[in-house]
C-alpha cells in the first residue's frame, strides 16, 4: 500500500470560554504516537527540514500562526499551507520535505510514529529520488 500525504481534520469542541481540539490513534491519526516536537521562534525568511525518512511517518499541524509544507514525492512538488489548529497534514514516510514562509510567532507541532533516529534521515535529494524509485 503506498500512503499519500493528506490534510487530517481534527475535532474542534467550540465553546465560548474557548475552543478545543484533539487527535488520537487510531481515530484521528493513522500512527500511535512515540515522539512529538515543536518548531518556534523562527526567524523571518528561515527554511527547516530538507531531507525526508525512511521509515517514519509525521503528523504537522499549525498550534500558531502559519507556514508552508512542501512535499515532493520525487516527481512533483505539492504545496500544503497550514494556518489553524483544528487541522494537520499527515506526511507518509519517504517523502522529501520543509517548511517555509513561517509567520512571526508560528508554532509547528510534529508528531511522529518513532523516536528520533539520526539514520532514517535521507538529507541528499538525489539519494533520495534514487531510493524512492528503487
Ligand atoms: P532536524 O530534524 O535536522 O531539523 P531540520 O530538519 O528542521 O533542520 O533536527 C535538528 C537537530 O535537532 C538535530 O541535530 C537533531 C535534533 N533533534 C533531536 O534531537 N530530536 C528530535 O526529535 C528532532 C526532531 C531533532
Amino acid at each position: 500500500m503506498s500512503l499519500k500525504p493528506d490534510i487530517i481534520q481534527l475535532p474542534k469542541v467550540l465553546d465560548k470560554r474557548g475552543n478545543l481540539s484533539f487527535f488520537e490513534h487510531p481515530r484521528q491519526l493513522p500512527f500511535s504516537i512515540a515522539r512529538t516536537y515543536w518548531i518556534y521562534d523562527v526567524p523571518g525568511g528561515e527554511t527547516r527540514g530538507g531531507h525526508a525518512f525512511k521509515v517514519q511517518q509525521e503528523f504537522i499541524v499549525a498550534l500558531s500562526g502559519s507556514f508552508d509544507v512542501v512535499l515532493h514525492d520525487g516527481e512533483k512538488e505539492q504545496v500544503f499551507s497550514l494556518n489553524r489548529s483544528y487541522y494537520g497534514l499527515y506526511v507518509p514516510q519517504m517523502y522529501w520535505r520543509h517548511m517555509e514562509n513561517f509567520s512571526t510567532n508560528s508554532l509547528a507541532l510534529i508528531v511522529s510514529d518513532r523516536a528520533y533516529d539520526a539514520s532514517d534521515y535521507i538529507r541528499d535529494f538525489v539519494e533520495y529520488k534514487r531510493l524512492k524509485n528503487d
